[in-house]
């Protein structure tokens, strides 16, 4: 029988770094193995998908990157490591801020988001994966997520509340604890690597939590504007599936800027 792999071997918490990114990616160059973890208080430098900032007050949100040496990983399944850490979040905040199973979802490709009481989504979480190839094969991928945890809704930025919210908001204010979410998102995680690890994805899972399917939606792909109504996502490819005016639309790199109920 083969042994397990360990799925942590190494940990640390830090007050405040530039982004949890930097420190993960300074481990793995630096010959730390898989799979190493860094957790913020704050971050000086956070750093969000297509190049923007990634802001939270003082211990208001989880702060987490993970390395990976996804040697075992095609590079066209890279996109499966955001998708699990993104799948073992959503399961771990639903039981650890006591909301209903489905109360919270993705937003395509990996935005943690909740239904608005206005019938938009509101972004509870997003993740960042940032890689290294060498010769065609994946040698490091460095998965970070940034969760709304204990964040007061009066504490939102005016440009962002309409948009965003907090698992304390959606917990009608029970204060929610970013130590248990990190303890029960590590748990989590464990199975879906080392299935993922055997070739195998919870590609139904990730399907089920896609909140763009059945929506009209707009996406934002190299500076131009493609609408259409969700039809699901590509669980080989990762693409977003759109049916547009000519048909379906395989979608697999931009950012969905309206997603609406129909
Ligand atoms: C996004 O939705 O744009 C992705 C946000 C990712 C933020 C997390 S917070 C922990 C890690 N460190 C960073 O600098 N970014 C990621």
């Amino acid at each position: 029988m083969r042994a397990m792999q360990p799925t942590i071997v190494r940990l640390e918490r830090f007050e405040r770094v530039a982004s949890t990114q930097e420190v993960v990616s300074a481990w793995l160059a630096a010959g730390t193995p898989e799979v190493c973890v860094a957790v913020a208080d704050v971050q000086e430098r956070g750093r969000g998908r297509h190049g923007r900032a990634w802001e939270a007050p003082p211990g208001a949100a989880l702060l987490v990157s993970l390395g990976f040496r996804p040697t075992w990983l095609a590079p066209r399944y890279a996109w499966r490591l955001g998708g699990i850490v993104a799948l073992a979040m959503l399961d771990a905040a639903e039981a650890v801020a006591w909301l209903r199973d489905g109360a919270l979802g993705l937003k395509w490709p990996n935005d943690l988001v909740a239904d608005g009481p206005d019938g938009t989504l509101r972004k509870v979480g997003g993740v960042l994966g940032e890689t290294t190839s060498e010769a065609g094969r994946l040698v490091t991928a460095v998965v970070g997520i940034g969760v709304n945890v204990a964040w007061a809704a009066r504490d939102f930025p005016p440009d962002l509340a309409g948009s965003m919210t907090s698992l304390s908001v959606l917990a009608g204010g029970r204060p929610v604890d970013r130590d248990e979410l990190l303890a029960g998102f590590l748990e989590r995680l464990e199975s879906r690597l080392a299935a993922l690890r055997s070739g195998r994805f919870d590609a139904g899972g990730w399907s089920a939590r896609q909140r763009t399917t059945g929506r009209q939606v707009v996406v934002a792909v190299g500076g131009r504007e493609i609408d259409g109504v969700g039809e699901g996502v590509d669980p080989d490819s990762g693409a977003l599936l759109l049916a547009t005016d000519g048909g379906i639309v395989a979608i697999d790199g931009g950012e969905v800027i309206r997603c609406r109920v129909m």
